[in-house]
């Protein structure tokens, strides 16, 4: 999706630009990288599996990026890269344009990958009260909540196993992230946690996944009376934030929106 994102905007603004994808082989991240930097080239995006590994390779991050480690953007400065997460900040103007508040928030996180691990930060960062952090194994969840704590030292972050949460059923509605791979096509009929007690908690959902639109995790929550989003406007908005770094410029809501309806149409999504 992102070289629809970028040549739609770049046309869009006439500006002389384009956007293309690289396979970069395993090893070869840093040379990759300052290769691009020898090459003139304005930035990057760094996907899976080498956003930890790029962080790594650059004198200069943002905060966001800095405390979470790992990097999918880089703009070019006149002393190298740097690095951003605008995986996140995507994530956190998606759930801003709907309206869902961090902010004080206690808020369940589901997963500890690498996708869990950065909305915890994320989360954290901007101002929740809580991440409640639940996972299959409670092990990761702990190791994530253990850096987290300490990146903020604070005890933001409180792992928990997926049969946990009873034990935050007081009577309170919580906003929750589905951050974990479950649920992802083909496998649409499987989530993270099934019972719908479970639901009963969550007054919004957020699921990361956009392919399929609407998740089992989304289903679910809708069913117990809470709203639900799917994950696509998190990459809308990761890619805008990307190309507002890149060419110094803000992109318009509505211009935001015009790309969003490419990327539907792209991927076949007629109307949500
Ligand atoms: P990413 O980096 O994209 O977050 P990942 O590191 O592979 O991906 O993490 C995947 C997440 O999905 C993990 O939280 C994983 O739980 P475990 O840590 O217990 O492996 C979770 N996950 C994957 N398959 C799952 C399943 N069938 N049931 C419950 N959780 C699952």
């Amino acid at each position: 999706m992102s070289p629809v994102i970028h040549n739609t905007l770049a046309q869009r603004e006439g500006r002389n630009m384009v956007y293309v994808p690289f396979q970069v082989e395993n090893g070869c991240v840093e040379t990759a990288i300052k290769g691009a930097y020898a090459l003139n080239i304005l930035g990057l995006n760094v996907t899976v599996p080498y956003k930890g590994e790029a962080a790594d390779c650059l004198t200069e991050k943002d905060e966001m990026a800095g405390k979470i480690g790992a990097v999918n953007t880089l703009v070019r400065t006149d002393q190298g890269y740097k690095g951003y997460n605008t995986d996140m900040l995507g994530l956190f103007r998606a759930m801003q344009s709907e309206n869902i508040r961090l902010q004080g928030e206690e808020i369940l996180v589901l997963g500890a990958g690498g996708a869990a691990r950065a909305v915890a930060y994320m989360c954290v960062l901007k101002g929740c009260a809580k991440v409640y952090l639940f996972n299959r194994t409670l092990r990761k969840a702990e190791t994530v909540a253990q850096e987290v704590n300490k990146a903020f030292a604070a005890a933001c972050v409180t792992p928990m196993s997926l049969a946990d949460y009873p034990l935050l059923g007081n009577g309170r509605k919580y906003l929750a992230i589905q951050a974990t791979s479950v649920g992802l096509y083909p496998n649409t009929e499987d989530a993270v946690i099934m019972d719908t007690a479970f639901y009963r908690m969550i007054h919004t959902g957020y699921d990361l996944i956009y392919n399929p639109q609407n998740t089992k995790f989304m289903s679910l929550v809708r069913e117990a009376g809470g709203k639900a989003y799917h994950g696509l406007k998190m990459l809308l908005y990761q890619g805008i934030i990307a190309y507002e770094l890149w060419n110094n410029v803000k992109v318009s809501e509505a211009e935001a929106l015009h790309v969003y309806e490419k990327m539907k149409k792209a991927m076949g999504i007629a109307h949500e």
